[in-house]
């Protein structure tokens, strides 16, 4: 009598756990650098609402901007680990995972424009990219956009020359170390974080990136100038961790894709108004002198730094490089 009443004790408490497992959201921590009114703060936001949706709160995705929950150098870790499992770091931000190639991404000059930019993410070339995480325990889901980006110093920076002693914040990447050094300034590599706190006390004098991070980040507020140069791209790549996805019930795993597929559309229709408007603000604060290079000095600038393209080839590889002027040359 005991046994069997301690059995259908067992069973029922079985039968709860399992249904409060069935019940228990499965949950998508995504955490990134930057504020939420960037154009990747927004889509993170949107892939969490399209996400629910989708899954009708069978999934719940918990977003951690401004490196609330991990810096630049943390979050790679950390998603390896399990501790998150979602990320949208830059792409300059791979090379210290052993992924050295993304660094591509911030050879100057390298995209002509937009739609070539997009015809390498959405190509082969991006994705064979993206597999190149898998040995790394990354899926790599998408590419989302934040354009082409400004220099800022407290002089004008007219000339390559202009550059010449400065201290200038660059992202990890030793392509933007090299792109520093050929316009005669020190490199310095300081978490996306650290960097507003750097300008203002003078840690570093200068830096590069879209006008939304700048703008977002009240970099302008101590930056006196501020250079339309367009010199390199800054996007990102959309990353989970591959043993989280490839566990999700298949259904729950193709509902997310098409909830980031469409996320990423949403990102990228956002990202060049987002800048536009957050380079407004910047010159309608009064705070930062805006300098837009005559074609003569966008060719100044052209001379100095299209020659780390071949400086990088050991480092990026000269097949890749070539692959990608091929696709942009199109
Ligand atoms: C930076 O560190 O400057 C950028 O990568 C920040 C970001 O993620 O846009």
């Amino acid at each position: 009598m005991l046994l069997k009443s301690l059995l259908t004790a067992f069973g029922a408490a079985l039968l709860f756990a399992s249904q409060a497992w069935a019940q228990a959201p499965i949950v998508i921590k995504f955490s990134h650098v930057v504020a939420p009114d960037t154009p990747k703060g927004q889509a993170a936001e949107r892939f969490k609402l399209l996400a629910e949706k989708a899954t009708s709160g069978r999934v719940k995705v918990q977003i951690y901007p401004n490196s609330q929950l991990y810096k630049d150098k943390e979050e790679l870790e950390a998603l390896q680990l399990g501790a998150v499992q979602m990320l949208a770091p830059s792409l300059a931000k791979f090379g210290p995972l052993g992924v050295k190639e993304f660094e591509v991404f911030d050879l100057p000059y390298i995209f002509p424009n937009k739609t070539a930019l997009y015809n390498v993410t959405e190509g082969p070339i991006g994705k064979g990219l993206l597999r190149k995480l898998e040995s790394k325990g990354i899926t790599g889901l998408a590419y989302w956009d934040n354009g082409f980006k400004v220099m800022s110093a407290n002089r004008q920076l007219r000339l390559p020359s202009d550059f010449k002693g400065l201290k200038m914040r660059i992202q990890a990447s030793k392509v933007l170390d090299a792109q520093m050094r050929a316009l005669g300034a020190i490199p310095q590599s300081l978490a996306f974080s650290e960097a507003s706190m750097a300008l203002q006390t003078g840690v570093v004098d200068g830096t590069e990136n879209p006008p939304s991070n700048m703008y977002t980040q009240k970099m302008h507020e101590v930056q006196k100038h501020m250079t339309v140069s367009n010199h390199g791209y800054l996007g990102y790549a959309v990353i989970v961790n591959k043993k989280f996805w490839d566990g999700l019930p298949d259904d729950i795993r193709s509902k997310l894709e098409a909830a980031m597929k469409e996320a990423t559309t949403y990102e990228k229709a956002i990202a060049q108004r987002d800048n536009d408007m957050a380079l407004e603000a910047i010159r309608k604060s009064g705070k930062t002198q805006i300098y837009n290079l005559s074609a003569q000095e966008q060719a100044m600038w052209r001379n100095v730094l299209l020659p780390v393209q071949k400086q990088m080839e050991d480092r990026i590889g000269k097949d890749l490089i070539q692959a990608i002027n091929r696709e942009t040359a199109k």
